[in-house]
This record gives structure tokens, C-alpha cells and sequence, in this order.
């Protein structure tokens, strides 16, 4: 499996400087809510026919357009394009030639089903700066089981083809209980596509498509979670590479808390909203996609105004308190987005993540201990 660097130097660059100046560096772009997949844990996701009777509308593709250009004018050099599926809007490639003709570095997130034919020849042409396709299982059946259609042949075919042409492509692996027992084979298939992975046994709570469901969602208990997640690790690293992280967690187990709890948290600590916005599918800024709040309507006041408020309502967020002196707390993976999705509250402990987090260090402790027996 390829081992690369997720992020080129000179964006890291970018982003410290726009943090400085409060510039969005980088822009999500959920292009639409439709996609030809129905995974169950998925936060945006509706068919035509739910997309008809909503009552809301897409944006158009002049409309995408001038919101790229405004926030090109204010500072964005990075754009994600993703969905949905972004490939089922027939005028994707309205919208990807006119960004990429405004000089900008386009991503892709996509789940790769699509990616043949003549939509494979054009981005053949003009290949973005990167694919980032979801293998979402290591065959046919766990596609028909997790996302409803039996693509896993033609995905890897199509991301074949694209690593032939020399297209940047790296995998996104979402672990749940539909997939779980692909990860062998999921790895495998990476290393054929000589391919990066960026895998996840976490999975928010899709408080965007269930209302107030917080802390629910269609995903792999705490204790599972953490158990597949210590088992990827145990297939994407060498044995040397599994035992310093070992014991570099085992370090931070053994960390006592000096007994007293910090009252104020700390502020987001990501780049969603101070450099970086996510627009949705009907034209509202969030900081990120996972949120639901704050939340501004472009169309309404405009781009600047809309990152303006984005970036002054993100600075008022407090993460908890508890988090500040947690020993968990660079491995967790929490969030401003997690302790909101998983309990409704910017500052509320997501004890499904806490709970996650320790089981980790359990089942690394028992890998190494196992392999140092032997
Ligand atoms: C929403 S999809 C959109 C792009 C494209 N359809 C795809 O599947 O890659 C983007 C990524 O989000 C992941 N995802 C979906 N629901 C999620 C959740 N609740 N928590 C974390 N990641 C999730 C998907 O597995 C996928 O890798
Ligand atoms: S393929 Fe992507 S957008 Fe479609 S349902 Fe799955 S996660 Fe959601
Ligand atoms: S493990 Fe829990 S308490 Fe510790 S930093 Fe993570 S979310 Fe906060």
C-alpha cells in the first residue's frame, strides 16, 4: 500500500496563513444529496424522488459557480467536490471546468461506480488534483449488503483505470458493520492499486438526516469500533511501526490526572470555520458538514457575509472542559463536529468516543503483548 503524505507542504502553508488573516483557504462543496448508493450510516444521502417532495432545490451550476468565484476572491485555492455523488449531477462537468478554469485545486470525493465511459475519458483529459474514492468492501456481496448495489467489480475497475493514466488516487474506508470482516481483502486491494487509505471505524451520528438522533447512528458499537480499528492498524503497519505505537499509547495510559478538572475548554481546533467552510446542496455555509449549526444561507446574505458569520460563530465555540487534561485526547479523535453530533452540545463529553478511545488502548495493549509472547 502506498505510504504518502495526505497533504502537500504548501497547503499546510496556506492554512497557517489564512488562519492569520481569517482567509477560507479551502472550500467543501456538497454538490448535490442524490447518489445511485444507500449506505445506512451515511449523513447526506436522498434519492430523486425524496429530493422532489422536499421542498428544497439544488443549486445550479451558474450558482456553484459564483460561490467558487467569490470565495476564490476572498482567498480559496482548495476545493472539495463531493455529495451525494457528486457524479449523478449531469452537469458536474459544467461546474468542474468552470472551477477548474478559476485556477483552482480540485478534489473529488466520490464512491468511484461511475468513474467509466465517457466521464472517465473527460477527467482522463483533465484529471483533477486528487480522487478521493470510497471502497466501502472486498466484494460484490458486502456492495449489495452495505450500499445496495453490487459495484465492487466495476469500482476497482474504474479506479484501475485511473491509477494506469497516472490519476492521484487515494481510498477512503469507512468501517461498519457491513464491512467489517472485508478489511483483509479491503487492504489487499489497496496495495494491488498501490493506493493510500484513510481509514475510519468512527462514524458520526448523521444528525443532518435524523434530526436530533444525537449520539445514534447506524454504526459499529464502541467496543467493536475500537477492536477493527486496532485490527487496520494491525494490517497497515509493519510490526516495528505497531510496537512504538503501542507503546507510545501505553505511555499515555499511564499518565495520572492531577485531579483537577480544567472548567473552560478550548476553542475548534480544526480548520472548519477559521479556514476552511463547507457549503451543503441547497446553499447554506456550515463549518463543517457534520454540523448542523452555525449555519448561514449564501444565497441570502451573500459569500463574504456568510464566512464572516461562519468564522465569528466558529470562534465562539468551547469544546469541554474535561477534554483539556484528557490523556486520550491527540488519539480520540474528537472534535467540535463529534461532541456536537454526539450529544447535541459543542461542550458535552461524547462518552461513545471516550469509551472508544479506551477500548483502543486495551486492544493495542493485547496485540503487543501477544506478539512480544511469541
Ligand atoms: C458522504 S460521502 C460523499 C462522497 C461519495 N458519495 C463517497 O461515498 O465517497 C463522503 C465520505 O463520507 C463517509 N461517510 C458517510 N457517512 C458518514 C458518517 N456518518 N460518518 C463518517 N463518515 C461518513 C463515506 O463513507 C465517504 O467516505
Ligand atoms: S456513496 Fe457516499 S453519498 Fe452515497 S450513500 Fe454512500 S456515503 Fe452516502
Ligand atoms: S477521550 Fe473523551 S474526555 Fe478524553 S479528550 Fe477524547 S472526548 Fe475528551
Amino acid at each position: 500500500m502506498k505510504k504518502t503524505s495526505t497533504e502537500p507542504y504548501v497547503s499546510t502553508y496556506l492554512h497557517s496563513k489564512g488562519r492569520r488573516l481569517g482567509l477560507p483557504i479551502a472550500g467543501n462543496f456538497e454538490l448535490t444529496a442524490r447518489c445511485n448508493f444507500n449506505c445506512p450510516m451515511c449523513y447526506v444521502h436522498m434519492t430523486d424522488a425524496q429530493l422532489r417532495s422536499c421542498g428544497k432545490q439544488e443549486l445550479t451550476a451558474k450558482q456553484w459557480l459564483d460561490i467558487a468565484k467569490a470565495a476564490r476572491d476572498k482567498g480559496m485555492v482548495f476545493v472539495l467536490l463531493t455529495g451525494g455523488e457528486p457524479l449523478v449531477r449531469k452537469d458536474f462537468f459544467e461546474i468542474y471546468d468552470g472551477m477548474r478554469e478559476m485556477g483552482l485545486l480540485i478534489s473529488i470525493n466520490s464512491n468511484g461506480s461511475m468513474l467509466k465511459g465517457e466521464i472517465l475519458e473527460r477527467f482522463l483529459e483533465n484529471p483533477p488534483f486528487r480522487f478521493n474514492i470510497s471502497l466501502y468492501g472486498g466484494s460484490n456481496e458486502t456492495y449489495r449488503n452495505m450500499c445496495g448495489i453490487s459495484a465492487y467489480d466495476q469500482v476497482k475497475e474504474n479506479i484501475r483505470a485511473l491509477r494506469k493514466a497516472g490519476v492521484d488516487v487515494s481510498l477512503n474506508l469507512s468501517i461498519t458493520p457491513y464491512n467489517k470482516a472485508d478489511l483483509p481483502q479491503i487492504y489487499a486491494d489497496a496495495v494491488e492499486l498501490d493506493v493510500n487509505v484513510r481509514a475510519s471505524s468512527y462514524m458520526y451520528p448523521s444528525v443532518r438526516v435524523n434530526g436530533d438522533q444525537y449520539g445514534c447512528g447506524n454504526r459499529l458499537g464502541c467496543r467493536e469500533s475500537a477492536r477493527y480499528s486496532v485490527a487496520w492498524d494491525l494490517l497497515r503497519f509493519t510490526p516495528e511501526e505497531f510496537e512504538k505505537r503501542a507503546e507510545a499509547m501505553m505511555k499515555l495510559e499511564a499518565i495520572e490526572s492531577d485531579g483537577c478538572p480544567v472548567e473552560a475548554g478550548e476553542g475548534v481546533r480544526c480548520r472548519a470555520g477559521s479556514t476552511s467552510f463547507w457549503m451543503t446542496w441547497d446553499g447554506r455555509m456550515l463549518p463543517c458538514g457534520m454540523m448542523t449549526r452555525p449555519e448561514v444561507n449564501v444565497m441570502e446574505l451573500g459569500f463574504d457575509a456568510a464566512w464572516e458569520t461562519i468564522r465569528k460563530e466558529t470562534e465562539k465555540i468551547k469544546t469541554p472542559g474535561k477534554c483539556v487534561s484528557c490523556r486520550y485526547k491527540d488519539f480520540c479523535g474528537a472534535c467540535a463536529a463529534v461532541y456536537f453530533t454526539e450529544t447535541g452540545r459543542f461542550d458535552g463529553v461524547p462518552e461513545y468516543v471516550c469509551k472508544r478511545a479506551e477500548e483502543i488502548v486495551e486492544y493495542t495493549r493485547r496485540a503487543y503483548e501477544e506478539r512480544k509472547a511469541k
